[in-house]
């Protein structure tokens, strides 16, 4: 596939995946991309996952069109774009790893039985790579997502090959909508590196870029500025969307009906948008996700073992994980002896940067009855008040 006359796409699809990072579920497959730009010197730009090794060598033997490569530049060390560098040093004794020095002291931990030697250059931030018309300027992007990521920006044709910034579940050929698959990848893997990404888009920003090529989803060329601004909301941690993720974790569906009678209460109170989510049915990605995405949360879940039920465990563990912050939560509670879970999800919450408690907190007893309504009303209307 031609990018440009002289950017060519060599990626692969991978629709066999059951779980990306085997934690993530890509219903529409995944692409490990990878580009070859060809110029009096050659360089092909990352490599893929193993799981496609066999696919990503017929389509770079088919863009070589015989040519030797030169240099093997490396953004990023994670084995879905790594995976075969030790292969590529075998079949071209005479090509250059290029990556940052960060990268080349990871290397022998991932290949211990190549020798690297003479074979790589470590690149810092501003440094250049000529390969004929073609000039690769390389800026370093620590964190996004490992330690030793650079992104590059090749000068003549103002693209940006970006690594797994601008990335989105699903393969290329299962091309669907960006925004959500690509706010589903980044708050899962990027969210925790906000701070990161903001001094990523700070140097983007001094760029003219025409076209950005990230390691998975499509390359991206036209209103560019559409998917920076969604970065650029994102990464500091602010909602994209006014309204409201109701997640409950529920035993035996007292939680359940809870959570669904405060979402029409604020429904009723005019919340622009009220989204539901079964903690122990949903994806929990997209839980995560959806809480990143709304201006305001409320945590359902049952008491259990003098605790929280786990799902909601797992969900709050998840988002303190992400760096979640700068939101207004409210807080509804069960239990049938002894409540526990508010306490324990208040103080996960507390644990978080930036997060308020909207009071008060409701505690049901096993089945939400008549006499609970008024506190839900109450606590629906703090949490609608509430400015963030
Ligand atoms: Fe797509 Fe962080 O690897």
């Amino acid at each position: 596939m031609e990018i440009t006359s002289s950017i060519k796409y060599v990626g692969v699809d991978d629709l066999d995946i059951d779980l990306f990072e085997s934690q993530y579920i890509v219903p529409d497959g995944m692409s490990y991309n990878s580009y070859i730009i060809l110029d009096e010197k050659v360089a092909i730009m990352d490599t893929a996952d193993a799981r496609k090794g066999a696919e990503w060598w017929a389509n770079v033997e088919e863009a070589l069109a015989g040519r030797t490569p030169d240099y093997l530049v490396v953004h990023h060390l994670e084995p879905d774009h790594a995976a075969l560098i030790a292969e590529v040093m075998e079949k071209w004794p005479t090509i250059k790893i290029v990556a940052t020095a960060t990268a080349v002291k990871m290397l022998p931990q991932f290949f211990a039985d190549v020798d690297f030697g003479d074979r790589v250059v470590a690149v810092k931030e501003g440094d250049t790579l000529s390969l004929g018309a073609h000039t690769l300027q390389f800026i370093v992007a620590p964190m996004i997502h490992w330690p030793e990521v650079m992104v590059s920006y090749e000068q003549s044709e103002k693209v940006l090959f970006s690594a797994d910034a601008f990335g989105k579940f699903g393969a290329l050929c299962n091309e669907g909508p960006w925004d959500c698959e690509a706010r589903r990848y980044y708050i899962n893997i990027c969210g925790k590196y906000g701070n990161q990404v903001q001094t990523l888009l700070k140097k983007a920003v001094a760029l003219d870029i025409q076209l950005i090529c990230p390691l998975h989803g499509p390359v991206l060329k036209d209103n560019l500025g559409h998917y920076i601004g969604l970065y650029d909301t994102w990464s500091k941690y602010e909602p994209e969307t006014e309204g409201v993720l109701v997640a409950y974790a529920s035993i035996h569906g007292g939680t359940a009906v809870a959570a669904e009678r405060l979402a029409d209460i604020l429904h009723a109170k005019g919340a622009p948008k009220v989204v539901v989510t079964d903690l122990s049915r949903c994806d929990m990605a997209e839980a995560v996700e959806d809480a990143f995405r709304y201006s305001h949360m409320v945590v359902c879940a049952a008491s259990y073992d003098a605790d929280v039920f786990p799902p909601m465990h797992d969900f709050l563990h998840h988002l303190k994980l992400k760096n979640y912050q700068k939101r207004k939560v409210a807080i509804v509670e069960n239990g049938s002896w002894a409540p526990t879970a508010g306490r324990v999800m208040r103080a996960m919450l507390e644990g978080m940067k930036n997060i308020a408690i909207v009071e008060p907190m409701v505690t049901i007893r096993s089945r939400m009855k008549e006499n609970d309504l008024p506190v839900m009303e109450q606590l629906a209307y703090e949490l609608l008040s509430s400015s963030l």
